[in-house]
């Protein structure tokens, strides 16, 4: 059965239409990629999947598990198991990591009727997952992102994922601002997340990322919509000829 459907989704943001006729089915389990130019609306989509209040959807429709998630408030698409890796990680002041996951985390279960995880717990499943991804106690103790590097900003995000064990993650460049081994580490990371119940959107620009984290399938996104799919050979051409044959 299909984790995530979308069927020709138009969107735009004031009168400036980004998203035109997008389609795209992602099975459980599945790693997809969607490669593009700048500004052929790669986060746009993201965003709207996520529940972004500046982007108006005009026609078209996203199933996630069955449910309508355009009649979703942002939280319960995100108690329901969808995660967005921002491009730009958002810094917030005075919440520090540790607190703002048990936060997320206790909202989805109560959202899943399900029991909360004690103080202890909790701990267990944070410091394990900080130690599986080199996240030090003082990083945890700190305001979300406030400060952080660039790369250190993305590696709380995918922090945060494998804490938070979503159902569909989609990574909007995870790989920007990585040096090398970060890269290695965290696409390490996303891997052992892989799951028969778990899929993945991965947004990038470079083929890099795409050899650490093998995609079953690669889309091409050109001008608010999907021109091309296929297996991750598709990148290498992409990587030699680049988008020209597609403008
Ligand atoms: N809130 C907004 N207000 C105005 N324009 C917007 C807004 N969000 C997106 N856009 C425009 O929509 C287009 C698509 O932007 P988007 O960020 O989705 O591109 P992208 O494919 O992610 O590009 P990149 O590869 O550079 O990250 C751009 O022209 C951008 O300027
Ligand atoms: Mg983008």
């Amino acid at each position: 059965m299909s984790l995530l459907e979308i069927k020709n989704l138009h969107a735009k943001v004031g009168e400036k239409e980004i998203i035109k006729d997008f389609s795209l089915t992602i099975n459980a389990g599945e790693v997809h990629a969607i490669m593009g130019p700048n500004g052929s609306g790669k986060s746009t989509l993201s965003n709207i999947i996520a529940g972004h209040p500046a982007y108006t959807v005009t026609s078209g429709s996203i199933i996630f598990k069955g449910k309508d998630v355009l009649s979703m408030t942002p939280d319960e698409r995100a108690n329901s198991g969808i995660f967005l890796l921002f491009q730009y990680p958002t810094e917030i002041p005075g919440v520090s990591t540790a607190v703002f996951l048990k936060t997320a985390l206790n909202a989805k279960y109560q959202f899943l009727k399900k029991e909360p995880l004690d103080a202890v717990g909790f701990m267990k499943r944070l410091n394990t997952r900080a130690k599986a991804l080199n996240v030090s106690a003082e990083m945890l103790k700190r305001p979300v992102n406030v400060g952080f590097s660039g790369g250190e900003k993305k590696k709380m995000e995918v922090f945060q994922m494998a804490f938070l064990e979503p159902d569909f993650c989609i990574l909007d460049e995870m790989d920007s601002g990585l040096d090398i081994d970060a890269l290695r580490l965290l696409s390490a990371g996303v891997n052992v997340l892989r799951e028969p119940n778990r899929s993945f959107l991965l947004i990038t620009h470079y083929q890099r990322l795409l050899e650490y984290i093998e995609p079953d399938f690669i889309h091409i996104m050109v001008d608010g919509k999907i021109v091309e799919s296929g297996d991750k050979s598709l990148a290498l051409k992409l990587e030699e000829k680049g988008y020209e044959c597609y403008k």
